[in-house]
């Protein structure tokens, strides 16, 4: 699977994301030798750069973050092929020459009129990107050449924010040319849960309501909004995370087995599960909500989110979420689904728990299952990326003492290729036109519709989110909501 052809446009080429995540994975991709011999990298934006500017940002965020070895003659290849392009989004001149230097690069480096324009931007530049890319003539599909758009999150604020989008960007591109991120698709232990489920026998079977007791899924972080606050204030941690990541854990989590993995039946079964989805009946019970306060972690002070730089002090916005969500078919009938995430967290963790029903009979004296849980078996999606089965195990001994012992598989020991970074696949994909990992619009537009009520009824409740320390796990209504159904939140 080497890519063929083309290249890549990045619109927000100055900010974060490009330099931590796009230019490492483009060295990684170039460096495993999967991109094409004149591969061509194209910055634009406002900056007063030149290329060689441009080549030495780019070099310094390889340097830093690049996930493979630094090869001097990889570099030098790769870097041949870029381009910067000096301009704002509403600068026609720019945009002929954006224009124009593909049309060069395709004659000098023979990306054969293939290009992937990455929007590395806020939704509201979307529009005016859009009508320059079509106004220069830049998104003509033909037989031979390939235009394609790359959308990061955050894919609106809303079902109809998201849907407006959605037009905005099929009135531009056809659907198969449109690549919207969502990373955590891109995770090897995200992939890996499908072959968990549909590679083996032994799970499927007990992969349902008469087994299952409940799923967790966690999205923990330890650190807090850092230089984000411009973004993510007003956004908050239900609309940054559950919405995309955490839904589309879920819905990989519960769906039928597809056909094949082609991407049309993959995302068909992605959608029945979004579309079966029910909330909780009290919108404010089967949720929580939390804001970060300050407190020690990793043995240093942090401040609390209102503290941060950028924020408001009266700011409402959430750095903690939890929802209960039912999934309403016959395979999930009754099972909750809980979905957490947060910042400033007990520690930085992702993982999706599937908790199974306590045996129905013990036939042990009592006590002597005093220390046993329920079995569980956890997809570790980071760090330490893995599985582990919980079950009870006698302990060695004259007594029939039963106690919760794990059972582990751990990446690290059982293979000695490295995980590639998540935009590394992504990446390639775009490259390839493999849209199987891309979540499409009915998909966001369910993900919306499953959120909107949750936002509206905190919108209305007008509340404060509730405090919680940095470094412990969440606020105490998180662990009521558990509690409530005679739960209580796995410590990972
Ligand atoms: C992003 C969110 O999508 O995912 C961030 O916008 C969050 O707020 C990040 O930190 C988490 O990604 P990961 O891969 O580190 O779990």
């Amino acid at each position: 699977r080497i890519a063929g052809p083309s290249g890549i446009v990045i619109f927000g080429v100055t900010g974060d994301l490009s330099r931590k995540k796009l230019m490492p994975a483009i060295y990684d991709l170039a460096n495993r030798g999967l991109l094409p011999p004149g591969f061509a990298l194209v910055g634009f934006a406002r900056r007063d750069w030149s290329r060689e500017d441009f080549s030495t940002v780019v070099h310094d965020a390889v340097k830093q973050y690049a996930r493979t070895p630094f090869s001097e003659d990889v570099w030098r290849h790769l870097a041949e092929g870029f381009r910067f392009v000096q301009g704002s989004f509403d600068d026609d001149v720019a945009f002929d020459t954006l224009a124009a230097t593909l049309a060069d690069l395709d004659e000098v480096r023979g990306t054969g009129g293939n290009h992937a324009f990455y929007f590395s931007i806020p939704p509201d530049a979307f529009p005016v990107v859009l009508k320059q890319l079509k106004r220069a003539g830049m998104c003509d599909h033909s037989e031979d050449q390939w235009r394609r758009v790359v959308i990061e999150k955050p894919f609106g604020s809303d079902l109809k924010t998201a849907q407006e989008l959605n037009s905005l960007v099929s009135d531009v591109f056809p659907s198969e040319s449109v690549f919207r991120i969502d990373h955590y698709l891109g995770k090897e232990t995200v992939q890996n849960l499908l072959a968990l489920r549909f590679a083996n026998q032994m799970y499927e079977p007990i992969w349902n309501a008469h087994y299952v007791d409940h799923v967790q899924i966690t999205q923990a972080e330890d650190i807090g909004v850092g230089g984000r606050a411009g973004y993510y204030d007003g956004i908050g941690a239900a609309r940054d995370v559950i919405q995309n990541h955490l839904l589309q854990l879920m819905a990989l989590t519960a769906m039928e087995e597809p056909g094949s993995f082609d991407p049309t039946n993959l995302r068909r079964e992605k959608v029945k599960v979004l579309a079966a989805v029910r909330l909780p009946e009290d919108l404010m019970a089967g949720t929580a909500r939390g804001q970060y306060a300050a407190g020690w972690q990793g043995g240093e002070k942090v401040p609390g989110y209102l503290d941060e730089e950028g924020i408001a002090a009266s700011s409402q916005t959430e750095t903690y979420a939890a929802v209960k969500l039912l999934v309403d078919n016959r395979r999930w009938a009754g099972v909750p689904f809980y979905l957490r995430t947060g910042k400033r967290l007990g520690k930085r963790v992702s993982e999706i728990a599937v908790v199974f029903k306590r045996a129905p009979h013990l036939p042990f004296a009592k006590g002597d299952t005093a220390e046993l849980g329920s079995n569980a078996l956890v997809i570790r999606v980071q760090p330490d990326e893995g599985i582990t089965i919980r079950f009870g195990s006698k302990v060695p001994g004259p007594a029939m003492e039963v106690r919760d012992v794990s059972m582990d598989f751990s990446y690290g020991q059982s293979f000695t290729e490295a995980s590639p970074e998540a935009y590394e696949r992504l990446i390639l994909d775009v490259l390839l036109g493999e849209p199987s990992l891309f979540p499409q619009d009915e998909e966001v537009e369910l993900s919306w519709r499953i959120l909107d009520p949750i936002e509206r009824a905190w919108a209305k409740a007008r509340t404060q989110p509730e405090p919680y320390g940095s470094g412990s796990w969440g606020p105490a209504s998180a662990d009521a909501l558990m509690a409530r159904d005679g739960r209580a939140w796995r410590r990972p």
